[in-house]
């Protein structure tokens, strides 16, 4: 089989790659990304010279650059991650997010269109979406298969419109399509414009911890290598046309969780435990910012027997570990754009 990955060196992608070309020593891996600040091809580096894989620098906007890579690779499978994947650029750069989510992922099934023309057998388009595509929910519920879409950022409302490409291209052109919204992950190799890596890198420099609100927002965290052996499940054994909620049963609020990984780093660090703490900075809320997040993950347990694997408190744990043993990873991603970004988005809260 010939899989197309995109936006293999974010965050997300780099744990499928990983997994799949583990998993599958059959299978040729190509990697398509646009190393935007958020690729780094330092996240996989362990594996850059299987035989089995290959990086191909490319942009997802730009349509006829697709056609010709589909058309030269002839691909069986594409699993679409490449996104612009940042709530706060996207209140800032809407724009982009339109392009790279909306735009780019037409494309793909365009060329996916294009070079199977219609012959199916043994081919899939899997778009790998987010829960934020639900909306918000208040203190009780969870959010099926079947929740009505309602996204407030722009980030979401892009996600939402291309999910609902993808399944038009499903309904009308038959498609072989199948869909994943997951839930917030974490581990290792996010990029720290990201809650947790965030806070993990302003403790460690004794920087001011910004909570926006007043911290009781929710969110539903699962293990990212949790979220990639999903992936593999739904890529492999999903239903054609099909959507899968992916979740942890995992909710915390933001600051419950920003005080464990305080107690996480002082005991890491060697500090006196209550000193992290002391960082916590409550700021200017992000607009349109959704208070509750949580996936009723019952059909994919059901379906395809997943069920997350780490339990949240020893994953943040090795999540902490992991950010601590790879300063030269953590610094070369904090240098130049990111340290412009930083001082942009935090400097009116
Ligand atoms: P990320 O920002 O870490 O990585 C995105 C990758 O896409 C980067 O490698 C980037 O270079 C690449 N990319 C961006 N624009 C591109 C373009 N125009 N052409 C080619 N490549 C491009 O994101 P992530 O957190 O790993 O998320 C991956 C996917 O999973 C996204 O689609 C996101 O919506 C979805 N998702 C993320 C989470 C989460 O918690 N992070 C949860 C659910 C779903
Ligand atoms: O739910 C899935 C989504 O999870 C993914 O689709 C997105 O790509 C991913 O970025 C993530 O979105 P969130 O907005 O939930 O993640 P973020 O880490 O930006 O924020 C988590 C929570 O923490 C949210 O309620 C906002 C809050 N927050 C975030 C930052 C960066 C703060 O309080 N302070 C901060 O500095």
């Amino acid at each position: 089989m010939k899989i197309l990955i995109t936006g293999g060196a974010g965050f997300i992608g780099s744990h499928v790659v990983r997994g799949f070309l583990n998993n599958y020593p059959t299978y040729k891996i190509f990697n398509l990304d646009k190393l935007t600040y958020a690729g780094n091809l330092e996240n996989l580096k362990d594996i850059e010279s299987n035989v089995n894989y290959k990086f191909i620098l490319g942009d997802i906007v730009d349509g006829a650059f697709i056609n010709d890579l589909f058309t030269k690779h002839q691909f069986d499978g594409v699993i679409h991650l490449a996104a612009e994947s940042h709530v706060d650029r996207s209140i800032s750069n809407p724009l982009e997010f339109v392009f790279t989510n909306v735009i780019g992922t037409v494309n793909l099934l365009n060329a996916a269109k294009n070079i199977w023309n219609g012959n199916h057998e043994g081919k899939r388009f899997y778009h790998v979406s987010t829960d934020e595509v639900y909306g918000s929910l208040g203190t009780e519920g969870l959010f099926t298969e079947s929740t009505s879409y309602d996204p407030h950022s722009p980030y979401s409302a892009s996600k939402a419109s291309s999910d609902h490409f993808v399944r038009a291209y499903h309904d009308t052109y038959g498609l072989p399509v199948v869909i994943s919204n997951c839930s917030n992950n974490y581990g290792s190799f996010q990029f720290p414009e990201k809650l947790i890596p965030l806070c993990i890198h302003n403790i460690k420099n004794e920087k001011a911890l910004p909570v926006y609100g007043d911290g009781k927002y929710t969110r539903d965290w699962l293990w990212v290598a949790d979220h990639a052996r999903a992936i593999d499940l739904v890529f492999h054994q999903g239903k054609n046309g099909d959507t899968y909620n992916i979740g942890g049963f995992n909710e915390w609020q933001n600051i419950d969780l920003i005080k464990e990984l305080c107690r996480i780093m002082d005991q890491k660090l060697g500090r006196e435990i209550g000193s992290a703490e002391k960082l916590i900075t409550f700021v200017k809320d992000r607009p349109g910012h959704d208070l509750r997040y949580a996936i009723d993950a019952t059909k994919i347990n059901k379906e395809l027997g997943f069920m997350p694997s780490v339990k949240f408190e020893e994953g943040l744990e090795k999540t902490v570990e992991w950010y601590l043993a790879n300063d030269e990873w953590m610094n070369n991603v904090t240098s130049g754009n990111y340290k412009k970004y930083y001082e942009g988005q935090y400097s009116n809260r």
